[in-house]
């Protein structure tokens, strides 16, 4: 057949990948084009309709840059990069829940020695953290790279700020637990913050009258042999923004109750300075593989 009817047409196109040789890459191409055949039906899509989607899309490619990814971006907005995240996690058994990596994992997180100050250059409320990597009994998990990354007090990432690559890291580190599965850090307290607006995924937000904040949070990549790697976040509980995350990336559980302390000593007995935060969060891994996630900058070493 040569014409074809509305329906014929979707029909047809499915057909078309029936001799692909990968059979999941089959469904899955076949899936789409079933979704997206049925969103323009239902939407009566127009030309010009259209030629903005494209455009959209041209414009989030052109955006990306080796440590820049507007469709990573993109999916988050979607929910997309949650709804991956909540069909490959159901069962967690117990273990701490799973949420987006975001763009700002960039991989040059240098072991550092328990205690250390991650943000001494930086302005901020002084926090200090104290966490814990068990199993899902509560075996503690000696030996295991914990990656850390976090806002400023402003509300920007090291590697989104011009100094970076004269200065280097900070609020960003890797910490190895002890023999107790513990690690400790000081750092600031992290700030809320607005995703990337000077992007297409930015026009769209603004035009759509979304929030394009973030609530407070840090980033936790936990990636222990023999354990599912965890990629996380611990939010700071009464922010302000946590009912509203631009990225949908809350889970109750991964809110944590940070304490205001005055104590003149920080728990490892080493003096504080002023009046500061104390998070305490344990990690519980599930047993399993796979591998962790690679950071931008290292994906487009590799792709080159
Ligand atoms: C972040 O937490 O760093 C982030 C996640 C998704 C989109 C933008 C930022
Ligand atoms: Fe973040």
């Amino acid at each position: 057949m040569t014409q074809f009817s509305e329906t014929e047409l979707t029909a047809a196109v499915i057909d078309s990948f029936n001799e692909t040789p990968n059979p999941r890459a089959k469904f899955l191409l076949q899936e789409l084009v079933k979704s997206l055949h049925d969103y323009v039906r239902k939407t009566d899509l127009t030309f010009e309709e259209w030629e903005f989607a494209i455009d959209f899309l041209t414009r989030t490619g052109q955006k990306c840059t080796p440590i820049r990814q507007e469709f990573i971006l993109l999916s988050d907005v979607l929910g997309v990069s949650m709804l991956v995240d909540a069909v490959n996690h159901r069962e967690r058994e117990g273990a701490t829940e799973t949420t987006v990596l975001g763009p700002f994992y960039v991989g040059e997180h240098k072991v550092t020695p328990h205690g250390t100050d991650i943000s001494a250059t930086l302005q901020g409320e002084r926090m200090f953290v104290q966490s814990r990597v068990t199993d899902l009994n509560g075996k503690p998990l000696p030996g295991v790279p914990v990656d850390v990354w976090h806002a400023d007090d402003d509300g920007f990432y090291d590697s989104q700020k011009p100094t970076y690559a004269t200065q280097g890291p900070s609020s960003r580190a890797r910490f190895i637990t002890d023999a107790d599965g513990r690690f400790f850090f000081r750092s600031i307290l992290p700030c809320s913050y607005p995703i990337p607006v000077d992007g297409p995924v930015g026009e769209m937000i603004l035009a759509t009258k979304r929030p394009a904040m973030r609530p407070a949070h840090v980033h936790f990549l936990v990636a222990a042999p023999g354990y599912e790697p965890l990629v996380t976040h611990v939010f700071i509980g009464g922010d302000p923004n946590i009912d509203c995350d631009v990225v949908f990336g809350v889970k109750d559980e991964l809110i944590a109750n940070i304490e205001k302390r005055s104590d003149p000593a920080m728990p490892d007995g080493k003096p504080a300075s002023s009046p500061w935060h104390l998070m305490t969060y344990e990690f519980r891994m599930k047993p399993g593989a796979g591998n962790a996630p690679k950071p931008l900058a290292a994906k487009a070493t590799e792709d080159a």
